[in-house]
């Protein structure tokens, strides 16, 4: 019966990975499936898995172990189950998995995604294991089904006014620490028309804020509708004027790719939010050219002048790596110095690791892992400062909140600012998917509380 199958989907990894899951789920709702939180209930079921950092993948095999013994469960009722593994570890480990994993039946790569459903049905029917791990020549999104009018109630997901929108995806930077270029293959960029399409189909059910996905979104340079590349910029604004669409933001974007025109849309175009995820992964010239970044620290520093510049109360974001191969205590020492020059109002900090297959992995000076873990407590007790003091600086301040969910508190609604800061405030649930402006009273290390105002 149509409606009754259920599919389970878990999603690990970055917010690409969150938008794939969406379009994985609701093609499987083309299909008569029903999303559920449950896995024990689902005849289908998807991780959606990331490859980025070791613990990553040794998730993805605890995972399979608790689906190993719901299968076996659902077995002894008659019940059958398919376990499918996507995403980044699927492309990079399809075969391992296979060989390690026998509960899985279908292991299927990123750009395969249009034919995932297709490839669950004929798993079942045909009792077969599969794995599609190619990059195939048709282009998935062309053949994804359009978006559904409702979003799916994916697991953990419940910011539905505001979705993620894949506008780039892929990476030729090679970086010498990252996987990237080998998991999600070249760069490629959807067509403008195509991207305006999707966005309005979000905006009729609801959306009021869209993030522009990229592994390298700045370098975005998708056919225009005058079948000429378009710059992010231009792209941006054509999404911007799609009406009843608030708020738009793209992440993650590359230094080198930080064009002027990109610059000068922080300063002109109202509807994107003041805030920016530039990545600078470590302070020192030397370590830099190791990790083939193509730029220095003083073209990092000057590029953040000329962005204050066109937007002096922009919210900086970026992405650190300690203990790159080679990495010495003065040149972490740089690495605390430009932090503390720039001043962040969010950052994400990792331990470098080691990625099969990536160049960087094959330089014999690696760190030991307790230098690399002192390393991070000391960046992210200075990050965390700045965080608090980003936070603080916005107390007495009437800022624009879209709510978006529900608090733990009963009364409760929590949204985002424009600088991306969760803030809590007393509201009902009608305000949800809404924007008002709000007084900030407190400021946490993380979220800010205020009091709404009248519109
Ligand atoms: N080790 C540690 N961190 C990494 N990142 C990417 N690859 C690695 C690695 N091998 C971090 C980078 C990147 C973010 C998404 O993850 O900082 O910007
Ligand atoms: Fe992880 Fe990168 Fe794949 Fe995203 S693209 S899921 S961060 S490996």
């Amino acid at each position: 019966m149509p409606g009754t199958k259920k599919v389970f989907v878990k999603t690990f990894g970055c917010q690409m990975n969150v938008y794939d899951s969406e379009r994985i789920t609701e093609s499987l709702m083309s299909y008569g499936y029903t999303p559920t939180e449950q896995p024990d209930e689902a005849e289908v079921i998807i991780l959606n898995t990331c490859h980025i950092r070791e613990k990553a993948a040794e998730k993805v095999y605890s995972e399979l172990g608790r689906y190993r013994q719901i299968k076996d469960e659902r077995r002894d009722q008659g019940l059958l189950t398919t376990v499918t593994v996507a995403g980044c570890v699927a492309q990079a480990e399809g075969a391992e998995i296979m060989a390690r994993s026998p509960v899985v039946d279908l292991v299927i790569g990123p750009q395969s995604y249009h034919r995932l459903a297709e490839m669950v049905f004929r798993a079942q029917s045909e009792s077969r294991r599969l794995v599609d791990t190619n990059f195939p020549e048709v282009d998935k999104f062309q053949t994804l089904p359009k978006r559904s009018p409702e979003a799916p109630p994916l697991p953990g997901q419940i910011r539905s006014a505001s979705a993620f929108l894949t506008v780039q995806e892929g990476c030729d930077k090679f970086c010498t620490f990252c996987v990237v270029p080998y998991t999600r293959g070249m760069e490629y960029s959807r067509p403008v028309d195509q991207l305006v399409a999707e966005a309005q189909e979000l905006v009729d059910r609801g959306v009021r804020e869209i993030t522009l996905l990229g592994q390298n979104v700045n370098a975005y340079h998708g056919e225009g509708s005058d079948g000429k590349p378009w710059s992010l910029a231009r792209l941006i604004d054509a999404i911007a004027e799609l009406p009843g669409l608030d708020r738009v933001r793209y992440t993650t974007s590359h230094p080198k790719d930080m064009s002027d025109d990109l610059i000068a849309a922080h300063r002109n175009q109202p509807k994107l939010m003041p805030y920016l995820h530039l990545p600078f992964q470590a302070g020192s010239d030397r370590i830099l050219g190791a990790m083939n970044r193509k730029h220095t620290v003083d073209e990092y520093r000057r590029l953040i002048d000329k962005i204050r510049a066109a937007r002096s109360d922009i919210a900086l974001s970026t992405d650190i790596i300690v203990g790159f191969p080679g990495e010495t205590a003065a040149e972490f020492a740089e690495t605390l110095k430009l932090v503390e020059d720039i001043g962040f109002a969010q950052a994400f900090s990792f331990k470098y690791s080691a990625r099969p297959g990536t160049p960087a992995a094959k330089i014999v000076d690696q760190i030991p892992e307790e230098e690399k873990a002192q390393r991070l407590a000391l960046l992210q007790n200075l990050l965390s400062t700045q965080t608090s003091r980003f936070n603080e600086g916005c107390v007495g301040r009437v800022i624009p909140v879209l709510f978006e969910r529900p608090g733990r508190n009963d009364g409760q609604i929590v949204g985002r600012s424009p600088y991306l800061q969760p803030v809590h405030a007393s509201g009902m649930l009608d305000q949800l998917g809404q924007i008002f402006p709000v007084e900030i009273s407190h400021a946490g290390p993380n979220s800010l509380l205020g009091v709404i105002r009248a519109a």
